[in-house]
């Protein structure tokens, strides 16, 4: 992805950039009043932490389109002076692909990124960028979430400053690997072995986290996984925290991770089954993990918040892997879904 970001080629239609950097200028240029991502499944929540990193980084409004107000009711939302992203593994969804046809007969800048330089999604758009993920062979989907997340942060802090790559990002590589020696995860699985309900949670970066490992429990383990905002999940949801539901909960050392401290101590005080994944950070930290009663932790390493989420999301598709086969069943063959799903 690195290559791809300054030196590789990149599809589209061949009317812009390129590479990261060419697709970063041309949005420079451009200058847009609002991002507009759209996705489904995983790629979803890699176009949520988009979102955050726009909003965050480069201070634009960014949200999620609603496909089916353009595919379904044939609304025609002004789009101009927008730059509408499609974000998609397999770029083989139409829905997608009409939602970025329509915003680039409206005059939007429109951008796809995809793992398929040749799928009708980079074709509709007017940039691609490919995350390079090579073939995913998994049914759901993995390597390409992580992919699709760093070429995303690499565009985003290539429009903030061209050039710039994040502070810590070459050692990423080992700090993934370090994170999956660790077994913890996949000893949690007998655990949940048989659990019917979980919750997962997290703040800013560490949302999209926990709505992937959600999704990934839910599909591969059948089992009802609902992904809350820290924030959302004290507007009511709490009230499913007891001891028999699991609940996950996502902290870092930023200020997400610090904006967990009031969620953490609501879920101590319903006696709530606590699994911590971050860093252990300590009591003098201002996102202190050590003082709470947790049944587990997923340890991952202490990075920059903007990284974490490639970290933190290890051990929960781990997680998801060994609950699955805990549970008897093919987490290679996941009953309700396909490798492209089609939807309009
Ligand atoms: C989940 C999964 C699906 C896909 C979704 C979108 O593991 O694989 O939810 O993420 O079908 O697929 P793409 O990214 O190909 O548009």
């Amino acid at each position: 992805v690195l290559d791809a970001a300054f030196g590789g080629s990149a599809g589209g239609d061949g009317a812009g950039g390129t590479t990261i950097a060419g697709v970063a200028e041309a949005i420079r240029t451009y200058q847009p009043r609002q991002v507009i991502l759209t996705a489904r499944g995983t790629s979803d929540h890699a176009a949520l932490y988009a979102a955050y990193l726009t909003e965050i980084r480069l201070g634009i409004p960014a949200g999620l389109a609603s496909p089916s107000a353009i595919t379904v009711y044939g609304a025609r939302p002004a789009m101009d002076g927008c730059l509408v992203v499609g974000v998609s593994q397999s770029g083989g969804s139409p829905d997608l692909a009409e939602v970025l046809r329509v915003a680039r007969e409206q005059g939007a800048l429109t951008l796809a990124v995809t793992n398929a330089p040749d799928s009708p999604l980079a074709m509709t758009a007017a940039h691609h960028i490919d995350i390079c993920a090579g073939h995913e062979r998994a049914v759901a989907a993995t390597k390409t979430y992580t992919a699709q997340l760093l070429s995303l942060l690499l565009l985003v802090e290539a429009v903030r400053e061209p050039g710039s790559v994040p502070e810590g990002l070459r050692r990423l590589p080992d700090l993934a690997r370090t994170t999956l020696d660790d077994p913890t995860a996949v000893e949690l699985a007998n655990r949940y072995r048989f659990a019917d309900r979980l919750v997962t949670t997290g703040r800013g970066y560490a949302y999209p986290t926990a709505r992937e490992a959600a999704l990934k429990l839910l599909e591969t383990s059948y089992l009802a996984a609902l992904a809350y905002s820290g924030a959302d999940l004290l507007h009511g949801p709490l009230a499913l925290a007891d001891p028999d539901v699991p609940v996950l909960a996502v902290v870092g050392s930023g200020p997400g991770g610090q904006s967990m401290q009031g969620v953490l101590e609501r879920l101590g005080a319903r006696g709530a089954d606590l699994v911590v994944i971050g860093p252990v950070l300590p009591r003098s930290s201002g996102a202190s993990t050590d003082g709470v009663r947790a049944v587990a932790r997923l340890a991952t390493p202490d990075v920059d918040e903007r990284l974490a989420p490639m970290l933190d999301i290890l051990p929960l598709q781990r997680l998801a892997l060994a609950v699955a086969k805990a549970r008897g069943v093919d987490p290679d063959a996941p009953r309700g879904l396909a490798k492209v799903t089609s939807t309009l």
